[in-house]
């Protein structure tokens, strides 16, 4: 039975890589940071929070790691944990450096004392291209050029995992993941403030939705098919880093239009409100990624498009009204 450590597994992809990794029998090690009330509802979402073993930890606390991985020695690390609101990392810049950049050199330094041949998967994003493209797309050749605390924290996790790879040999790879939502997704996320909002409308529990800037285009694709690429990433015979995305584009508008109509609600701009705290210091104007590389070399191509996505969040977060 092999063995894997998912940091993060209290989040989003945390649970759907967990159900993923279960499925194919894998033994898995759940790394939760301590709290006094921990927060399994995503993973009791999925039916699973009883199948994994929690290990206390912290991103932060580099001998917890090291204890960790010299203790279970697992066969894959999946390092998902992060502050990951790209919104907060410009009010919370240390932390959030703290978290994605150190805590990514703390783990890889403690697998190459502890257990050389544990393999490392680093969860990299398209925030890191910034507004930079290449004819309007992102592939693995684009020149990153980071616009946020976060997406410069988790440029140098990019480089020290690389690092690792050319230094030590270590089996490490980079998946560059472009949005992924579900209905598991965080609230303060884009996504998925509008279906709880569209959802709240349409039930008569709440009248608007504030947000900031509705022109912003990302590459949307379902959580539960990226969790996939990330194993197919770690399952190739070496180890080498991927594009992961849908390859189309959508604006926070278009999110908006495809979620109210959903639900019958034709004359939606009515229920926004423009709020500029929802607006960011520095912007990342459109995003759509370009995973042939995925595509040739992994057989990965996502399958839940964009309408579908966001049908699946607003019918998620109905049900999840009515049933209060
Ligand atoms: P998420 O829902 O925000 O989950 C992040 C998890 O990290 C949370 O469970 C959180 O734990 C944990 N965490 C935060 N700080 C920690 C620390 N110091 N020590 C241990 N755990 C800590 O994020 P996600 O959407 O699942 O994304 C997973 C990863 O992929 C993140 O690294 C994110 O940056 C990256 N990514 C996401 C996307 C996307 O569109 N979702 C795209 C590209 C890359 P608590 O539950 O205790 O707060
Ligand atoms: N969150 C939020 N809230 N975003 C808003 C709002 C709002 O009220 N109004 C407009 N937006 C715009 C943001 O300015 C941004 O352009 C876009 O909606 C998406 O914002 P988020 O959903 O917060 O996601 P993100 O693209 O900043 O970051 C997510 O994707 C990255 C991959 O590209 C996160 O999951 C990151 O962790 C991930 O790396």
């Amino acid at each position: 039975m092999k063995t894997v450590l998912i940091t993060g597994v209290l989040g989003q992809d945390g649970p759907y890589l967990a159900k993923f990794l279960l499925e194919k029998d894998y033994k898995v090690y759940g790394l939760i940071r301590r709290y006094t009330n921990p927060n399994f509802s995503n993973l009791d979402y999925l039916g699973i929070a009883d199948k994994i073993e929690y290990i206390q930890g912290d991103l932060t606390d580099e001998s917890s790691l090291m204890n960790i991985i010299k203790t279970i020695r697992p066969d894959e690390v999946y390092n998902l944990a992060a502050q990951s609101f790209v919104g907060s990392s410009w009010n919370q810049s240390k932390l959030t450096t703290e978290i994605n950049s150190l805590g990514v050199l703390y783990l890889l330094n403690a697998i190459k004392l502890f257990s050389p041949i544990t393999k490392f998967y680093q969860a990299s994003t398209s925030e890191m291209f910034g507004n930079s493209s290449i004819d309007g797309l992102q592939n693995e050749e684009t020149p990153f050029h980071p616009r946020s605390p976060y997406a410069i924290s988790k440029l140098y996790a990019y480089w020290i995992t690389n690092n690792f790879k050319e230094s030590y040999g270590t089996f490490c790879c980079n998946g560059i993941l472009f949005n992924h939502e579900s209905p598991i997704r965080g609230k303060e996320f884009v996504t998925r403030k509008i279906t709880d909002g569209v959802a709240r409308i349409k039930l008569g529990l709440g009248d608007k939705i504030r947000l900031g800037n509705l022109d912003s285009q990302r590459d949307w694709g379902f959580a539960g098919d990226y969790v996939e690429a990330m194993y197919l990433i770690m399952q190739q015979e070496s180890p080498d880093n991927f594009i992961i995305s849908t390859g189309e584009t959508h604006s926070v508008r278009d999110f908006c239009e495809a979620a109210f109509n959903y639900v019958g609600i034709k004359d939606w701009e009515k229920y926004i409100v423009l709020d500029p705290q929802f607006k960011r210091p520095a912007e990342l104007f459109a995003l759509k990624g370009k995973s042939d590389k995925a595509k040739n070399v992994l057989g990965w191509e996502p399958k839940v498009k964009f309408k579908e996505l966001v049908e699946m969040m607003v019918d998620a977060d109905l049900a999840r009204l009515k049933n209060k």
